[in-house]
């Protein structure tokens, strides 16, 4: 483990998108690639954190140095990430998916004719929202990411009151920005005290800040 203000601290950081099963062969997914999370678990543990790194299926390969725990689901994501309890800080990076099939086929779906399939979906669990209101165990801090294409300051400080989180790091994912599987984030933090806009800049950039940030709150 690398020496600095994170030595001795267990980190959580979820990443990634998660894939949900229609049948052993399809899938539904998101455009999350896994780079700002990655890159965020690169630079704690650049800082001498012990990182847990539950990742679903992710464009960019996880970095070194961490503990690599990866899944596929919401609910194998959620079990990862309880089983990994307890930590100091946990960072809820990953693109859930919102919804799953209600119930997954257990074979491949054939084409029947002129009959088209209807997908029944169940609600996933929000995991930040799990980890962020434990009564027991709760992590010192929890942050939470928020993609929004809209109104981005103003959802994303609901979202950090209804989930209960105590930062949100909310970027704008409209088509037009690019940060979306590309190489440059421009985030807003909000906190308790307020919203703090960062200027556009590499993720990991973002990652590097953010985590010198997480240290001085563990300070
Ligand atoms: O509600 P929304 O998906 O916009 O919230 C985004 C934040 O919540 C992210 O930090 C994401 O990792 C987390 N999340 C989660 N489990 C879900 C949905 C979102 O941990 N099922």
């Amino acid at each position: 483990l690398a020496d600095g203000p994170l030595r001795g601290k267990r980190v959580l950081v979820t990443s990634g998108p998660t894939h949900e099963p229609i049948d052993p062969v399809r899938y539904i997914a998101n455009r999350s690639s896994g780079a700002q999370g990655t890159a965020l678990a690169r630079a704690l543990a650049a800082l001498g954190a012990e990182v847990v790194f539950v990742t679903g299926p992710a464009d960019v390969p996880p970095p070194g140095g961490v503990e690599v725990i990866a899944v596929q689901t919401a609910q194998e994501m959620l079990e990862a990430v309880e089983a990994a309890l307890p930590v100091d800080a946990a960072v809820f990076a990953a693109a859930v998916a919102d919804w799953r099939m209600a119930s997954a086929a257990a074979s491949k779906m054939k084409k029947t004719n002129g009959g088209l399939p209807v997908l029944e979906f169940a609600e996933n669990p929000d995991i930040l929202a799990t980890v962020a209101q434990m009564e027991a165990g709760r992590p010192a801090l929890v942050v939470g990411f928020a993609a929004e294409t809209d109104d981005v300051v103003e959802n994303a400080t609901a979202k950090r009151a209804r989930k209960g989180c105590d930062w949100i790091v909310a970027n704008d994912v409209s088509a037009a920005t690019g940060i979306m599987g590309g190489t440059e984030n421009a985030v807003t933090v909000i906190d308790a005290e307020g919203a703090e806009a960062w200027p556009r800049m590499g993720k990991a950039q973002v990652a590097a800040r953010l985590a010198e940030r997480i240290a001085k709150a563990l300070a």
